[in-house]
């Protein structure tokens, strides 16, 4: 597919917020706090590209063996073709040596994003009631790393 995974720079925070504004609705980040990011120790950027342009990102935080992913998002005209499945496993390739699980939230109804992690190994730990600011129920799902498909 060519594609390539490297760590994000601050001038690729034009597109990561184009698709993160396309991705999210109530829930997109402002450009503070994508911006922020880049000042925390714990914060780890990497983006997707394919042929020089930026079709995905994701931030990570690991704080002593637990990583979590902040957000994770394909710019919608490349989804469906692989991209996230194969984004994901190098983010988690990352993660390995690193941290002991990895967790993220979801929102219940994100059918896509609930199957991508779940083929991944992640299992659903926990729901949290009313996370997001439309009311809507979070899934908490984690990976051991031990766990983690190769
Ligand atoms: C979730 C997301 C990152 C998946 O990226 P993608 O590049 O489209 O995913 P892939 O093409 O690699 O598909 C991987 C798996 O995801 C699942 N999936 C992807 N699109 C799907 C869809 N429309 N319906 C159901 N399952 C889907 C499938 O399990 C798929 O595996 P399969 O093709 O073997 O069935 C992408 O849909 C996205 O950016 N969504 C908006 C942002 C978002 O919701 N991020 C997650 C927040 S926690």
């Amino acid at each position: 597919m060519g594609l390539k995974v490297r760590e994000m720079t601050p001038e690729d925070l034009e597109e990561v917020y184009r698709i993160n504004r396309s991705s999210f609705t109530t829930d997109a980040w402002s450009r503070e706090a994508l911006e922020r990011e880049f000042r925390l120790p714990h914060s780890h950027r990497f983006v997707v590209e394919r042929e020089g342009k930026v079709i995905g990102y994701t931030f990570v935080w690991l704080i002593k063996e637990e990583a979590f992913i902040m957000t994770f998002a394909v710019a919608p005209e490349w989804r469906g073709k692989g991209v996230g499945r194969w984004f994901l496993k190098r983010v988690i390739n990352f993660l390995k040596g690193k941290a002991k699980i990895v967790s993220l939230d979801v929102r219940k109804s994100n059918i896509p994003a609930i199957r991508l992690y779940r083929s991944m190994g992640f299992k659903v730990v926990k729901e949290r009631p009313g996370f997001y600011s439309d009311g809507e129920n979070a899934l908490v799902m984690e990976l051991k790393l031990c766990d983690a498909s190769p």
